[in-house]
């Protein structure tokens, strides 16, 4: 590379002989520390350049602007050459290592991380399929509730002991509002809102001011069922749950109904299924080869009537799916506080 260097013929030629020392310094420095080095014997701030631009101010004024002119050019073309040399070791650099026997360019970049889905999530979205193929919609209600809402349309007024097992968070002084306990308000919601027939489900998170330990939390999990129409009877309460256990464990499944008590239902069931675990009893059934499951039982007409409907007119069914519980036995998860604990290493393993 030729450089048109201005100045006296004496500056010029001093100048020439620096730059052809630093070119020759720059072509035999062996690594990229070498070429820097070099660069700083002569453009760093005591290199031979900057000693030449010191120079400036004690020339006669005519000659300052070229000789100025001059060495900065020389600065530039040593710069270059030492850049120029750097990407050309960069380069060597490059080619010895792809020439290494374990470097395999056509392999594919290493995948990025990414995160998953809560597994309350996965199974919330394949329920809602489940259902929405049975003509389901799937609807959503306030976490904050009336207290009309969460109890009293739901036939618990509030000198009912019923309410004593749902240790309730009430929001204000007068207690009319409360967080959900449960998502079978919903229920009463969806019967104003919707014209009969119609089948919903709820998923949805609810809370209740427990004390907790492996299997009470203060958040969790619910799935409500409400199926309305003519003539609903407990044959067709049975054989929508039997659906949608198999349609969960994926497998046929033994259920049986015992009678359970539940002021929003008449009669009121426990379903219980078959452990789909064991044969003999396991942990997780409680060596009882049964799991209990399912509360559910037939809308009490007084339930209809908050909605306003006519239980002369209309009947149905109703559920409610503990999700959280559920996803524990899919899961094989010990205890219900690991769900919303975020921690990562619990998060991972989905
Ligand atoms: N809401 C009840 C609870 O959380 C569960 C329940 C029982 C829901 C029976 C229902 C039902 O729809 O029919 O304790």
């Amino acid at each position: 590379m030729q450089t048109e260097l201005e100045g006296t013929e004496e500056q010029v030629d001093e100048r020439e002989a620096l730059l052809e020392d630093a070119r020759a310094r720059i072509e035999d420095a062996g690594d990229a520390d070498a070429v820097k080095a070099v660069e700083r014997d002569f453009v760093g701030k005591k290199g031979s350049v900057s000693a030449l631009m010191a120079k400036i101010p004690s020339l006669p004024p005519e000659e300052r602007r070229d000789f100025g002119q001059g060495v900065n050019e020389l600065k530039r073309a040593i710069q270059d050459a030492a850049q120029a040399k750097l990407d050309a070791l960069a380069k060597a650099r490059l080619a010895q290592d792809r020439s290494a026997s374990d470097f395999d360019p056509t392999l594919p970049p290493p995948a990025q991380a990414r995160g998953s889905l809560h597994p309350i999530t996965q199974v919330t979205r394949e329920l809602e399929d489940l259902f929405e193929s049975m003509g389901y919609e799937v609807l959503d209600g306030p976490e904050v509730e009336l207290d009309f809402y969460n109890f009293e349309a739901l036939n618990i007024p509030s000198d009912h002991p019923a309410r004593d097992s749902q240790d309730t968070f009430f929001c204000d002084d007068a207690g009319h509002l409360v967080m959900r306990t449960h998502t079978s308000p919903v229920q009463i919601r969806a019967m104003e809102r919707l014209e009969p027939p119609f089948r919903v489900v709820v998923p949805g998170k609810c809370f209740r001011q427990e004390t907790t330990d492996a299997t009470h939390d203060h958040t969790f999990h619910q799935m409500e069922g409400l199926v309305v129409g003519k003539d609903i009877s407990v044959a067709h309460l049975i054989g929508a749950m039997k659906t949608l256990l198999e349609g969960i464990f994926e497998r046929e499944l033994d259920v049986r109904m015992r009678p359970g008590f539940f002021p929003f239902v008449e009669p009121g069931f426990e379903l219980d299924a078959r452990c789909p675990f064991c044969r003999d009893g396991c942990s997780v059934c409680k060596q009882t080869t049964w799991i209990e499951l399912l509360p559910c039982g037939l809308v009490h007409p007084n339930v209809l009537r908050a909605g306003g409907l006519d239980p002369d007119e209309w009947s149905g069914f109703a559920f409610g799916l503990g999700l959280s519980r559920l996803v524990m036995l899919r899961e094989q998860i010990d205890d219900i506080r690991h769900m919303l604990s975020g921690h990562l290493r619990f998060l991972e393993q989905f």
